[in-house]
């Protein structure tokens, strides 16, 4: 079963047409990487599905759950209660890491699993120590973001975003804000969750890495899937100008 299926997304900003008739699916366990030129909507579409921007159109359905439909050209969100359900099986780690500056570690990692999910203190406290550990952190509880490299906050705020066990965890551009030799430490840790069957989605410009971790690529153009595929299949015998044209500009892999 799709663990995610999103139908003729729609998503304008004023007069602009970022998202036009957008239809995926991602099914348990998959890992989707999604490419495609800045501007093309990448982050827009991650933001509708996380509920950080409202759709104009179309369907989104997690895990059986209807999270928004259309009906008569309007779009009609489910009432919040189900809402909330549907925030808590979905993870999302940005670009820039988004933690907050002014908590340690270890209290960046256990705020929403207290707080949101109502977990005691020890339990979240032991969850997250599990967690560093998984991101070779273990020591940093105490430190603060400042005091860490970009890679290693990289690494807790996945930590952070494990900790609430989402079904579906979605990395805009996780490697992007990244010097080369920090980058590879992440995209290592995102290849070991796949390697856990952990469903993911990721937005990335690392061709080689999509086109070796994922089993499904996408690539969005002005707003519109253009193409979709297995990535052997996309990197390495497109038949589409546009993708061939994009790739070119990523020597090495195809
Ligand atoms: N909040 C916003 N208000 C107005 N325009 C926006 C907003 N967010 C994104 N856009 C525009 O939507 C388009 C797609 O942006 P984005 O989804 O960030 O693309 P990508 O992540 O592929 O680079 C761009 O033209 C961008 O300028
Ligand atoms: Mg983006």
């Amino acid at each position: 079963m799709a663990i995610l299926e999103v139908k003729n997304l729609s998503k304008r900003f004023g007069d602009l047409e970022v998202l036009k008739d957008i239809s995926f699916s991602v099914e348990k366990g998959q890992v989707v990487s999604i490419i495609g030129p800045s501007g093309s909507g990448k982050s827009t579409l991650l933001r509708c599905v996380n509920q950080l921007e409202t759709a104009d159109g179309g369907d989104i359905t997690v895990d059986g759950l209807k999270m928004l439909t259309t009906e008569n050209g309007k779009v009609v969100y489910a009432p919040k209660k189900t809402l909330r359900e549907i925030r808590l099986k979905i993870g999302l780690v940005f670009q820039n890491f988004n933690l907050f500056p002014h908590k340690s570690v270890m209290q960046n990692i256990i705020e929403a699993p207290i707080h949101v999910l109502k977990k005691s203190k020890q339990e979240a406290v032991e969850t997250a120590q599990g967690l560093l550990e998984k991101m070779g952190l273990t020591g940093k509880e105490k430190s603060y973001p400042c005091e860490l490299s970009g890679g290693q906050q990289q690494r807790v705020s996945i930590a952070r975003a494990l900790a609430l066990k989402p079904d579906i965890l979605f990395f805009d551009e996780p490697t992007s804000a990244l010097d080369p030799e920090l980058t590879g430490e992440i995209l290592k840790v995102i290849k070991e969750l796949a390697e856990e069957k952990m469903t993911m989605v990721i937005v990335t410009h690392e061709m080689e890495f999509a086109r070796d971790v994922s089993n499904h690529v996408i690539f969005m153009d002005g707003g519109f899937i253009v193409e979709e595929g297995d990535p052997s299949e996309l990197f390495g015998n497109t038949q589409n100008e546009r993708t061939k044209q994009f790739l070119k500009r990523f020597k090495g892999v195809q």
